[in-house]
Protein backbone atom coordinates (compact mmCIF):
# COMPACT_ATOMS: atom_id res chain seq x y z
CA UNK A 1 0.00 0.00 0.00
CA UNK A 2 1.57 3.64 -0.77
CA UNK A 3 2.36 5.32 2.00
CA UNK A 4 0.48 8.67 1.89
CA UNK A 5 2.17 12.59 0.97
CA UNK A 6 3.98 14.47 3.61
CA UNK A 7 0.94 17.28 3.90
CA UNK A 8 1.54 19.66 7.22
CA UNK A 9 -1.02 17.94 10.09
CA UNK A 10 -2.95 20.55 11.68
CA UNK A 11 -1.92 19.87 15.63
CA UNK A 12 -4.67 22.33 17.92
CA UNK A 13 -3.75 22.44 21.96
CA UNK A 14 -6.33 21.32 24.15
CA UNK A 15 -7.23 24.27 26.09
CA UNK A 16 -6.43 22.11 29.18
CA UNK A 17 -2.59 23.68 28.80
CA UNK A 18 -1.49 20.03 27.85
CA UNK A 19 -2.72 17.49 25.72
CA UNK A 20 -3.62 18.04 21.51
CA UNK A 21 -6.11 17.08 18.74
CA UNK A 22 -4.59 15.84 15.52
CA UNK A 23 -6.41 15.77 12.02
CA UNK A 24 -5.22 15.90 8.71
CA UNK A 25 -3.97 12.26 8.54
CA UNK A 26 -5.07 9.07 7.72
CA UNK A 27 -4.06 6.49 10.21
CA UNK A 28 -5.15 3.23 7.90
CA UNK A 29 -2.06 3.92 5.35
CA UNK A 30 1.54 3.85 6.43
CA UNK A 31 3.01 7.53 7.18
CA UNK A 32 5.54 8.87 5.28
CA UNK A 33 9.19 9.65 7.56
CA UNK A 34 8.43 13.37 7.35
CA UNK A 35 4.85 13.04 8.48
CA UNK A 36 5.46 10.47 11.26
CA UNK A 37 8.41 12.90 12.05
CA UNK A 38 5.43 15.86 12.84
CA UNK A 39 3.20 13.59 14.83
CA UNK A 40 6.45 12.63 16.97
CA UNK A 41 7.38 15.95 17.87
CA UNK A 42 3.78 16.83 18.26
CA UNK A 43 3.47 13.84 21.07
CA UNK A 44 6.40 15.06 22.52
CA UNK A 45 4.91 18.55 23.02
CA UNK A 46 1.87 17.83 23.91
CA UNK A 47 1.96 14.59 25.56
CA UNK A 48 -1.57 13.01 24.79
CA UNK A 49 -2.65 13.08 21.31
CA UNK A 50 -6.24 12.25 19.97
CA UNK A 51 -6.80 11.71 16.21
CA UNK A 52 -10.56 12.13 15.90
CA UNK A 53 -12.40 10.01 12.46
CA UNK A 54 -9.76 7.21 12.58
CA UNK A 55 -12.13 3.91 11.79
CA UNK A 56 -8.59 1.67 11.86
CA UNK A 57 -9.00 -2.28 11.91
CA UNK A 58 -6.94 -4.15 14.20
CA UNK A 59 -4.37 -4.54 11.75
CA UNK A 60 -4.06 -1.01 10.97
CA UNK A 61 -3.57 -0.14 14.86
CA UNK A 62 -1.44 -2.63 15.19
CA UNK A 63 0.60 -1.34 11.90
CA UNK A 64 0.53 2.21 13.20
CA UNK A 65 1.96 1.51 16.77
CA UNK A 66 4.63 -0.58 14.99
CA UNK A 67 5.37 3.23 13.36
CA UNK A 68 6.05 4.36 16.64
CA UNK A 69 7.55 1.65 17.65
CA UNK A 70 8.07 -1.95 18.74
CA UNK A 71 5.10 -3.19 20.73
CA UNK A 72 5.37 -3.34 24.72
CA UNK A 73 4.51 -6.56 26.57
CA UNK A 74 0.89 -7.03 28.04
CA UNK A 75 0.90 -8.74 31.34
CA UNK A 76 -2.36 -9.98 33.40
CA UNK A 77 -4.62 -9.49 30.84
CA UNK A 78 -5.83 -12.09 27.94
CA UNK A 79 -5.14 -9.89 24.82
CA UNK A 80 -7.49 -10.55 21.56
CA UNK A 81 -7.72 -13.99 19.69
CA UNK A 82 -5.04 -13.72 16.53
CA UNK A 83 -3.85 -10.53 18.07
CA UNK A 84 -1.57 -10.71 21.01
CA UNK A 85 -0.76 -6.98 21.18
CA UNK A 86 -3.96 -5.92 21.31
CA UNK A 87 -6.19 -6.08 24.72
CA UNK A 88 -10.04 -5.38 24.13
CA UNK A 89 -11.35 -3.11 26.74
CA UNK A 90 -15.13 -4.26 26.56
CA UNK A 91 -17.53 -3.43 28.94
CA UNK A 92 -20.85 -5.02 28.48
CA UNK A 93 -24.02 -2.89 29.27
CA UNK A 94 -25.01 -5.35 31.73
CA UNK A 95 -21.42 -5.12 33.92
CA UNK A 96 -21.64 -3.99 37.25
CA UNK A 97 -17.93 -4.78 38.30
CA UNK A 98 -15.91 -1.53 38.36
CA UNK A 99 -14.45 -0.11 35.24
CA UNK A 100 -10.98 -0.90 34.16
CA UNK A 101 -8.24 1.51 34.56
CA UNK A 102 -10.18 3.27 37.09
CA UNK A 103 -7.65 4.71 39.42
CA UNK A 104 -4.57 6.95 38.62
CA UNK A 105 -1.70 5.11 37.14
CA UNK A 106 0.68 5.20 34.19
CA UNK A 107 0.49 2.16 32.24
CA UNK A 108 2.63 -1.20 33.83
CA UNK A 109 5.25 1.13 35.64
CA UNK A 110 5.96 -1.91 37.36
CA UNK A 111 7.74 -3.20 34.47
CA UNK A 112 11.43 -2.62 34.69
CA UNK A 113 10.79 -1.19 31.21
CA UNK A 114 7.38 0.59 31.28
CA UNK A 115 5.78 1.20 28.03
CA UNK A 116 6.75 4.90 26.43
CA UNK A 117 3.17 5.06 25.01
CA UNK A 118 -0.41 3.65 24.99
CA UNK A 119 -2.58 3.98 21.51
CA UNK A 120 -6.59 3.29 22.68
CA UNK A 121 -9.02 3.46 19.78
CA UNK A 122 -12.46 3.51 20.84
CA UNK A 123 -14.22 1.13 18.40
CA UNK A 124 -18.35 2.05 20.87
CA UNK A 125 -18.55 4.75 22.95
CA UNK A 126 -21.40 5.17 25.40
CA UNK A 127 -23.57 8.14 24.73
CA UNK A 128 -22.80 9.46 28.99
CA UNK A 129 -19.57 8.60 30.76
CA UNK A 130 -16.73 6.94 29.80
CA UNK A 131 -14.12 9.74 29.51
CA UNK A 132 -10.84 9.26 30.22
CA UNK A 133 -8.50 12.19 32.27
CA UNK A 134 -5.17 12.80 32.39
CA UNK A 135 -3.06 14.56 34.88
CA UNK A 136 0.43 16.22 33.07
CA UNK A 137 2.58 15.06 35.69
CA UNK A 138 5.80 17.29 34.03
CA UNK A 139 3.90 20.49 34.99
CA UNK A 140 3.08 18.84 38.32
CA UNK A 141 6.63 18.39 38.77
CA UNK A 142 7.69 21.89 38.23
CA UNK A 143 5.09 23.45 40.19
CA UNK A 144 6.84 21.89 43.39
CA UNK A 145 9.11 24.07 45.44
CA UNK A 146 12.87 23.90 45.13
CA UNK A 147 12.75 22.16 48.14
CA UNK A 148 10.10 20.03 47.90
CA UNK A 149 11.99 18.86 44.51
CA UNK A 150 15.51 18.75 46.30
CA UNK A 151 13.83 16.18 48.83
CA UNK A 152 12.30 14.20 46.18
CA UNK A 153 15.37 14.16 43.91
CA UNK A 154 17.19 11.07 45.31
CA UNK A 155 14.09 8.43 45.76
CA UNK A 156 13.13 5.76 44.54
CA UNK A 157 9.75 4.54 44.20
CA UNK A 158 8.61 1.32 44.28
CA UNK A 159 6.11 -0.33 42.22
CA UNK A 160 4.14 -3.52 41.94
CA UNK A 161 1.00 -4.86 40.33
CA UNK A 162 0.17 -6.26 43.61
CA UNK A 163 -2.80 -4.33 44.34
CA UNK A 164 -4.68 -4.57 41.25
CA UNK A 165 -3.46 -8.28 39.74
CA UNK A 166 -1.51 -10.05 42.72
CA UNK A 167 -3.77 -12.97 44.47
CA UNK A 168 -5.11 -10.65 47.26
CA UNK A 169 -5.62 -7.90 45.04
CA UNK A 170 -8.49 -6.03 43.65
CA UNK A 171 -9.25 -8.37 40.41
CA UNK A 172 -8.77 -11.85 42.61
CA UNK A 173 -11.48 -10.48 45.49
CA UNK A 174 -13.95 -9.31 42.70
CA UNK A 175 -17.08 -10.98 42.99
CA UNK A 176 -19.01 -9.57 39.89
CA UNK A 177 -18.81 -10.86 36.63
CA UNK A 178 -16.09 -8.94 34.24
CA UNK A 179 -15.85 -9.68 30.29
CA UNK A 180 -12.54 -8.81 30.42
CA UNK A 181 -10.26 -12.10 31.22
CA UNK A 182 -7.79 -10.61 33.90
CA UNK A 183 -5.42 -13.21 35.42
CA UNK A 184 -4.70 -12.92 38.68
CA UNK A 185 -0.63 -13.84 39.66
CA UNK A 186 1.78 -13.76 42.32
CA UNK A 187 4.26 -12.70 39.25
CA UNK A 188 1.94 -9.34 40.39
CA UNK A 189 3.58 -9.46 43.54
CA UNK A 190 6.97 -8.93 42.57
CA UNK A 191 8.35 -5.09 43.24
CA UNK A 192 11.16 -2.85 41.44
CA UNK A 193 12.31 0.52 42.23
CA UNK A 194 12.21 3.71 39.75
CA UNK A 195 13.12 6.74 40.07
CA UNK A 196 10.62 9.07 41.90
CA UNK A 197 11.05 11.92 39.82
CA UNK A 198 12.00 10.59 36.29
CA UNK A 199 13.25 12.55 33.03
CA UNK A 200 11.92 12.51 29.87
CA UNK A 201 14.11 10.79 27.37
CA UNK A 202 13.26 12.91 24.10
CA UNK A 203 12.46 16.28 26.08
CA UNK A 204 14.73 16.45 28.68
CA UNK A 205 11.98 17.51 31.39
CA UNK A 206 11.38 15.82 34.85
CA UNK A 207 8.12 14.04 36.06
CA UNK A 208 6.76 12.69 38.92
CA UNK A 209 6.41 9.30 38.36
CA UNK A 210 4.36 7.86 41.01
CA UNK A 211 0.39 6.29 40.96
CA UNK A 212 -1.58 5.27 43.63
CA UNK A 213 -2.43 2.08 41.43
CA UNK A 214 1.31 0.61 41.49
CA UNK A 215 3.47 2.71 43.83
CA UNK A 216 3.57 0.79 47.07
CA UNK A 217 6.13 2.55 48.94
CA UNK A 218 9.30 4.87 48.55
CA UNK A 219 12.52 3.07 48.98
CA UNK A 220 14.42 2.97 52.66
CA UNK A 221 11.23 5.28 54.27
CA UNK A 222 8.30 3.72 56.54
CA UNK A 223 5.19 3.04 55.39
CA UNK A 224 3.91 6.24 57.27
CA UNK A 225 6.72 8.29 55.76
CA UNK A 226 5.73 6.87 52.34
CA UNK A 227 2.28 7.55 52.59
CA UNK A 228 2.46 11.48 53.64
CA UNK A 229 4.59 11.94 50.46
CA UNK A 230 2.71 9.83 47.68
CA UNK A 231 -0.31 10.98 49.44
CA UNK A 232 1.14 14.83 48.75
CA UNK A 233 2.21 13.98 45.14
CA UNK A 234 -0.93 12.70 44.26
CA UNK A 235 -3.35 15.12 45.91
CA UNK A 236 -0.65 17.41 43.94
CA UNK A 237 -0.28 16.21 40.46
CA UNK A 238 -4.12 15.15 40.16
CA UNK A 239 -5.70 19.56 40.81
CA UNK A 240 -7.60 20.43 38.14
CA UNK A 241 -4.79 22.69 36.68
CA UNK A 242 -2.94 19.73 35.71
CA UNK A 243 -6.01 17.42 33.91
CA UNK A 244 -6.98 17.41 30.68
CA UNK A 245 -9.96 15.64 30.32
CA UNK A 246 -10.70 13.64 27.37
CA UNK A 247 -14.21 12.99 26.02
CA UNK A 248 -14.44 10.14 23.01
CA UNK A 249 -16.45 9.94 19.99
CA UNK A 250 -16.47 6.91 17.73
CA UNK A 251 -13.32 5.58 15.60
CA UNK A 252 -11.17 7.99 17.74
CA UNK A 253 -7.34 7.21 18.35
CA UNK A 254 -5.38 8.32 21.64
CA UNK A 255 -2.24 7.98 22.02
CA UNK A 256 -0.51 9.32 25.38
CA UNK A 257 2.91 9.45 26.87
CA UNK A 258 3.20 7.17 29.92
CA UNK A 259 6.27 8.90 30.94
CA UNK A 260 5.07 12.26 32.21
CA UNK A 261 1.69 11.13 32.45
CA UNK A 262 -0.95 9.22 34.72
CA UNK A 263 -4.18 8.26 33.24
CA UNK A 264 -7.35 7.51 35.02
CA UNK A 265 -10.70 5.84 33.21
CA UNK A 266 -14.00 7.28 34.20
CA UNK A 267 -17.22 5.09 34.48
CA UNK A 268 -20.46 6.65 34.62
CA UNK A 269 -21.81 4.38 31.47
CA UNK A 270 -23.41 1.65 33.17
CA UNK A 271 -25.94 0.38 31.14
CA UNK A 272 -24.24 0.85 27.86
CA UNK A 273 -21.03 -0.58 25.89
CA UNK A 274 -18.16 0.56 26.16
CA UNK A 275 -15.31 -1.02 23.72
CA UNK A 276 -11.89 0.14 23.02
CA UNK A 277 -8.76 -1.67 21.32
CA UNK A 278 -5.64 -0.56 22.83
CA UNK A 279 -1.69 -1.20 22.43
CA UNK A 280 1.13 -0.39 24.07
CA UNK A 281 4.97 0.52 22.68
CA UNK A 282 7.57 -0.64 24.67
CA UNK A 283 9.87 1.89 26.71
CA UNK A 284 13.52 2.13 28.31
CA UNK A 285 14.23 1.93 32.10
CA UNK A 286 13.29 5.13 34.20
CA UNK A 287 16.10 7.14 34.91
C1 LIG B 1 -6.61 2.39 30.59
O1 LIG B 1 -5.84 2.02 29.70
O2 LIG B 1 -6.23 2.63 31.72
C2 LIG B 1 -8.07 2.52 30.25
C3 LIG B 1 -8.42 3.86 29.73
C4 LIG B 1 -9.84 3.93 29.30
O3 LIG B 1 -10.49 2.90 29.11
O4 LIG B 1 -10.35 5.05 29.13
Amino acid sequence: MAATLAEPITVTPQPSGFGAQVTGLDLSRPLDAATLGQVKDAWARHAVLAFPGQPLSLEALEAFTLQIGPFGVDPFIKPMPGHPNVLELRREPDETSKNFGAGWHSDWSFQKEPPAATLLRSEVTPPVGGDTLFADCARAYDALSDGMKALLAPLQAVHSATRAYGTQGAYAKETQARTMQIIVSTEAEKTLTHPLVRTHPITGRKALFVSPTYTVGIEGLTYQESHAILGFLYRHMTQEQFIYRHSWSQGMLLMWDNRCTVHFAEGGYDGHLRVMHRTTVAGDVPV
